[in-house]
């Protein structure tokens, strides 16, 4: 399975998802094609680069998000993805992007997406004091951060004394659960894959 990678920041997740193809639960499974950000100086960008993947970037700044979003969308058509991974891409995705990657997108909140949506997840469960949050894997549509959930983890917050101490522990999830996640899609050919390849079928 062909994923593109969309981030615009730290690429934490990339990351973890690059090493997950290579040597963890995507081995065999899938292959990055391109990691693509609207910050050509995302630093995740230059990770993924340094580790010898195709990279792209287009600058979203000062662009009107549908004609921006076709943009990209074409663009992601020239690597032939069959899912659409955002990674910490921090945008809000028009019917133009959404449309040609149909029930093919995926993403990772930091919070459960039925009580939070949006920025600043872990400033919210930090702030807020809980006990605990749940990282959450979704479908994407065309709001933020309503699709279907695909998968949810819970972390343990008590004794999470910093906003620091948070994040490193919310992240330690995320990086487990989104590969684990895209695996599960891809083994148990759920509703994503079979609409990729109807696509791709109905592309031929
Ligand atoms: C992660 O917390 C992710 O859940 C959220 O944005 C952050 C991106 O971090 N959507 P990174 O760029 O993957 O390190």
């Amino acid at each position: 399975v062909r994923l593109a990678i969309l981030l615009s920041g730290r690429g934490s997740n990339m990351l973890a998802l690059l090493e997950a193809t290579k040597t963890g639960v995507l081995k065999g499974l899938a292959e990055v094609v391109v990691v693509f950000s609207n910050k050509p100086d995302a630093f995740g960008l230059e990770a993924a680069a340094a580790l010898g993947c195709p990279i792209a970037s287009l600058p979203s700044q000062g662009r009107k998000r549908e004609a921006f979003d076709a943009d990209v969308a074409a663009l992601l058509q020239q690597y032939q993805p069959d899912l659409v991974v955002l990674a910490g891409y921090m945008r809000i995705l028009s019917p133009a992007f959404i449309q040609p990657f149909a029930g093919r997108i995926i993403n990772i909140h930091p919070a459960d997406t039925h009580q939070h949506q949006g920025l600043h997840a872990y400033e919210w469960a930090f702030e807020n004091k809980l006990a605990e949050t749940k990282i959450t894997v979704h479908l994407v549509d065309e709001g933020l951060d309503t699709g279907p959930i695909l998968a949810q983890q819970t972390v343990d917050l008590r004794g999470a004394d910093t906003l620091a101490e948070v994040e490193r522990r919310g992240l330690a999830v995320e990086h487990e659960l989104y590969a684990e996640t895209i695996a599960a899609l891809i083994t148990n050919k759920q509703n994503v894959m079979s609409s990729a390849a109807e696509t791709s079928r109905s592309e031929k």
